[in-house]
């Protein structure tokens, strides 16, 4: 597989965007937040192809219930025919590379530890450690797939990275 370069997204990137995941509305409102400066949102880009992105919230966004926790990293998605080839590392590194850059003490991550244990261990290995014992519920949208946003209610974990503390990448 090609290499992975990952970079800021930007207006011209929304066609590609939509591709790999819908609707145009959702990346617009990401690239706003990211113009105002309480975001970064990034794209994988590997084969001259958008296979990917994410988000790294730096501030709360402007519109919208606040995060959890502040910096935080959000929104990771791969196009399906892309997925476990190193995309998804490459988009966290990328953001805990922005967050040490940035000075910033320690960088949180909200995954379901349930339907995604693959992921949250994942963080696990790289030296996050939980925030919460257990796991919580959560309302939150998703993108059904008939193409419609929807609610519901999802397990959650917080993880948190002392980025004072954690060298680079930990093995994987
Ligand atoms: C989770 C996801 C972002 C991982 O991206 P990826 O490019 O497939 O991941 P990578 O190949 O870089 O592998 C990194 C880690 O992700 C996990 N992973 C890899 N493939 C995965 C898959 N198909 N499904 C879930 N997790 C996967 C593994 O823990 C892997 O670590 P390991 O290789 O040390 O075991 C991607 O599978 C995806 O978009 N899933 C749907 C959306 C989602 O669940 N996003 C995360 C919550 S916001």
């Amino acid at each position: 597989m090609d290499s992975v370069v990952v970079r800021d997204a930007n207006e011209a990137d929304l066609g590609a965007l939509c591709l790999v995941r819908g609707p145009a509305s959702g990346h617009e409102a990401k690239l706003q937040e990211a113009a105002r400066g309480t975001m970064r949102f990034l794209v994988a880009v590997t084969g001259g192809e958008i296979v990917g992105f994410a988000s790294l919230f730096v501030a709360n966004p402007t519109t919208g219930p606040p995060k959890s926790h502040i910096p935080k990293l959000s929104d990771c998605f791969v196009a399906a025919w892309h997925r476990s080839r190193g995309v998804g590392r490459a988009l966290v590194e990328a953001r805990e590379g922005i967050a040490r850059s940035q000075g910033l003490p320690r960088l949180y991550v909200g995954v379901d530890p349930i339907e995604n244990a693959r992921w949250f261990d994942f963080f696990r290995r790289r030296g996050y450690a939980v925030v919460q014992a257990q796991p919580y519920r959560k309302r939150e949208l998703w993108l059904a797939n008939s193409g419609r946003t929807e609610e519901r209610l999802a397990w959650r974990q917080d993880l948190v990275l002392d980025l004072g503390r954690s060298s680079h990448a930990a093995p994987g």
